[in-house]
């Protein structure tokens, strides 16, 4: 889903927030060029019951964020809690009564030509209205694509660094094109890596089976979520180990992990089906449980949680959150 915003959208730039038509960059800019920016993708979810935003694992989506810009050196001078709080804010600015992406960006901010960057940084963040990112009830129909994952040592992808995708741009809209819902990315080994902006798993003969961190992919938050409800609330220990390709073609059951995509049944791969092509009785606990945990219904995971229109929650959620789960 590609999402048009609201010109007149309230978003955090340059230290402030402003009307989105407001907040430019020059042409001169070095990210634009050069790609070297750093993203983050966090979900807040609508409870129509509670009446209330969740923000899924701010924490951890700021924290991942500012480590990966260490990769680039660049600074964000904020603490994860006040970047916490500036998503909050952004969502009672916004008056924000539905599902909701955010997008926080920090970037080389020099308008000047040369590769080489300098220490002017910047950073932003936009929180959009945004409901299904794929329609994947009836389960996705998902190619392997050309394209290989990049590498570590070329670009780092745990990094979610804005040039390297270019890659999964590449991947996607091959896989569209070509009548795809989603692409699946091998690595320069051929073991499968990830979706173009998820991460995946595989069921087969009994075991829950993702590829490890080090074969380069975003070491994702839904993962690490998924894994732990599989392991908690169905007593299925994930297992991380290389994953073969052929293994999508004979696997029990494929879905997909992410922030956007949430969990999204694989019910074909390359026109094969995926088994019998419906979606398997894991992937359908695991996406039940999931979709319960982030609307704020399951009392174990309220540690995941932020309640944005709770009084209190712009400054509160440490005291909210005893418990501080890393991303694997
Ligand atoms: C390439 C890639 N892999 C995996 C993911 C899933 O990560 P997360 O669950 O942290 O959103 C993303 C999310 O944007 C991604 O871009």
């Amino acid at each position: 889903m590609n999402v048009e915003p609201d010109p007149n959208l309230t978003v955090y730039f340059g230290g402030q927030y402003m009307p989105l038509h407001e907040a430019r960059v020059g042409i001169l800019t070095h990210a634009l060029h050069y790609g070297t920016g750093v993203f983050e993708g966090i979900r807040a979810h609508w409870d129509e019951a509670g009446q209330d935003l969740f923000l899924m694992r701010p924490l951890e989506h700021f924290e991942r964020w500012k480590r990966n810009c260490g990769i680039l050196r660049i600074e964000v001078p904020a603490t994860t809690e006040q970047l916490c709080a500036i998503a909050v804010q952004l969502l009672r600015r916004n008056r924000l009564r539905t599902d909701v992406y955010i997008r926080p960006l920090a970037y080389k901010s020099a308008e000047r030509v040369g590769v080489s960057p300098d220490d002017r940084d910047a950073f932003a963040m936009v929180a959009l209205p945004f409901g299904e990112y794929l329609h994947s009830d009836m389960g996705l129909h998902a190619t392997v694509s050309s394209w290989r994952r990049i590498e570590d040592n070329a670009i780092p992808a745990r990094g979610k660094i804005c040039g390297a995708y270019v890659n999964s741009a590449l991947a996607s809209d091959d896989a569209r094109r070509a009548g795809f819902d989603e692409a699946i990315l091998l690595n320069e080994s051929g073991q499968v890596a990830e979706g173009s902006t998820s991460n995946i798993f595989m069921v087969r003969r009994g075991r829950l089976i993702t590829p490890p961190v080090t074969e380069n992919l975003l070491e994702g938050i839904t993962r690490n979520s998924v894994m732990e409800l599989a392991e908690r609330e169905i007593g299925l220990t994930p297992f991380e180990r290389p994953i073969d390709r052929s293994e999508l073609y004979v696997a029990d059951e494929l879905f997909l992990t992410g922030t956007a995509v949430g969990i999204a049944p694989v019910v074909r791969v390359d026109h094969r089906p995926v088994k019998d092509a419906t979606v398997g009785p894991v992937t359908s606990q695991l996406r039940h449980l999931y979709i319960e945990a982030v609307h704020g219904r399951l009392r174990d995971y309220g540690k995941w949680l932020v309640p944005v229109y709770r009084p209190g929650s712009e400054s509160g959620w440490s005291a909210n959150r005893p418990e501080h789960v890393h991303a694997a």
